[in-house]
């Protein structure tokens, strides 16, 4: 078998970055250089002062903080880092596509393929190539024919190994992975890449967890995972507006349900709506490559996973505007969180974009906070939807770092990130100083209802 000493990784992004400082920690031998086009990125990952390095993962800096300037590097020397290693992971974006053919739901892969394009002039003996990034099913075969057909005679086995990782929780997921999927081509030289790949795993992983596969598994593998996991969300999210109608209530349905093996208590938490990087994107996938088959009808049962979670977003800022007597406008509504889930200041498909944007069409007043969120980026998302002008963004959403002070004066307040300091507040305070009565939407279901009834709130929790 094939022994690996260095590893390149293209891309130092929230799945490079981590999954490389890992592989690193846990593999002495090997030398890994990550490289990315990016000079800032590099350099922040470089930096002396670990509680700057451009991502933040709870026990990332430890990690860098062991293995940099040993045998993990970080580079903007993309070419060497490529004709050195024999082993080489592609970990750039893949963003949802903006334009053209597929807009709205193909991935763009304009920077998988300009990777491959820089490989094939680069290497001059054989290499394995690892397909990292999230990527829709056949990318393997795109990055083998650019590969084939631009390279300089060398072998290129190309390998598809998903990522799984949380958002705040990726290190913990690295280290102790659920399993790893390591897809390739049934030939002898494609056996021994699966094998080489996972021999770097092994090094901390029971080989039991490391599933080899073909190509198309390992790939649909990884959409049909995410697809999974929302459909259990917009599954939960949609009987949560059903226990609103009745007197059921959405909790004891999830706990009730989840008791059952079969179905597992995990991911039946009703909320705003699902976000993230990954979900919406792999769906749009899903359905995008059974649509190119004519699979219609299984195009249309996974759309429904994305329209629900649509519809919760638009009844949780409806249910806001018709509590409100059916008018936000000028009204001062503070939001409580930006972020798609606590822990991350990644805001990708965070459910607070739309939803404040549904309020601004009312002419809300809102004022936004966010412990992890920068005020540049609230902007820049709202921006992004083109509903209004970026004038008319700044002047009726104002971002702010005092989320007690905020509420003065407001006419309610809406949950929508499940920050846990947002339970550690002075409730009684907050009540005291907004105009009654007072309101609280709780998107997140994170507040105790008996306590913020008794202050004397009109309470309102989704699912309830
Ligand atoms: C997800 C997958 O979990 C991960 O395996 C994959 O590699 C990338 O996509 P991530 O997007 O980081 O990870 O976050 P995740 O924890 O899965 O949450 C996604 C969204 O679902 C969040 O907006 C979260 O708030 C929401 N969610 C999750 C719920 O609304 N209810 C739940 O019970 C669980
Ligand atoms: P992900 O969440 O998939 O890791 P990110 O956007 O966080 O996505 O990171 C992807 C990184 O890949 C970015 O830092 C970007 O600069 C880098 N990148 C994109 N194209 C190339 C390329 N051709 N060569 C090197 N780096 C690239």
């Amino acid at each position: 078998m094939k022994t690996i000493t260095k590893i390149c990784c293209i891309g130092a992004g929230y799945v490079g970055g981590p999954t490389m400082s890992v592989i690193a920690n846990k593999c002495p031998e090997i030398q890994v250089t990550v490289v990315d086009i990016n000079k800032d990125r590099i350099d922040q990952w470089n930096t002396e002062n670990l509680d700057t390095l451009p991502i933040y993962e709870p026990g990332l800096k430890e990690i860098v903080a062991e293995s940099r300037g040993k045998n993990l590097f970080f580079s903007t020397d993309v070419d060497t880092a490529i004709d050195e290693a024999q082993m080489i992971f592609i970990s750039v974006n893949t963003p949802t596509k903006t334009y053209g053919k597929g807009k709205g739901q193909a991935a763009d892969l304009k920077y998988i393929e300009l990777c491959a394009r820089n490989i094939a002039k680069v290497a001059k003996d054989d290499k394995i190539v690892v397909e990292k990034s999230t990527l829709p099913v056949r990318t393997a075969q795109a990055i083998q024919n650019i590969l084939e057909n631009t390279g300089n005679d060398v072998h290129f086995e190309i390998l598809s190994n998903p990522e799984f990782l949380a958002e705040g929780t990726a290190i913990e997921d690295l280290l102790h992975a659920d399993r790893v999927l390591i897809g390739g081509n049934d030939t002898p030289s494609g056996q021994e890449a699966k094998d080489a790949l996972s021999a770097v795993y092994e090094h901390w992983l029971p080989k039991e967890r490391i599933l080899q596969t073909n190509v198309w598994s390992s790939e649909l593998s990884k959409l049909v995972a995410n697809a999974f996991l929302a459909q259990r969300v917009s599954s939960i999210n949609t009987i949560s507006a059903l226990c609103e109608k009745t007197d059921a209530n959405v909790q004891e349905i999830s706990r009730a349900i989840g008791f059952d093996s079969r179905i597992g208590p995990k991911f039946l938490n009703a909320s705003v709506g699902f976000g993230g990087s990954c979900f919406q994107k792999d769906i749009l996938n899903l359905v995008y490559i059974a649509r190119s088959y004519g699979l219609n009808e299984v195009a249309d049962y996974w759309e429904q996973v994305i329209i629900a979670n649509d519809y919760q977003k638009r009844r949780f800022a409806g249910k806001i505007i018709s509590t409100l007597y059916n008018t936000v406008s000028g009204k001062k509504i503070v939001l409580y969180g930006w972020a798609f889930k606590k822990d991350t200041n990644d805001t990708r498909e965070s459910p607070a974009i739309a939803i404040a944007d549904a309020l601004l069409e009312e002419h809300a007043e809102l004022l936004v906070y966010d412990p992890k969120v920068k005020e540049d980026r609230i902007y820049a998302d709202l921006d992004y939807l083109g509903t209004r002008s970026p004038e008319e963004n700044r002047r009726l959403l104002k971002v702010t770092s005092d989320p007690i002070v905020a509420t003065k004066e407001a006419h309610a307040i809406a949950l929508l990130t499940e920050w846990d300091e947002f339970t550690a507040y002075d409730w009684q305070k907050i009540y005291d100083q907004m105009l009654k009565p007072a309101f609280v939407f709780d998107g997140r279901r994170i507040l105790d209802t008996a306590l913020m009834n008794e202050i004397g709130f009109n309470y309102y929790k989704i699912g309830e």
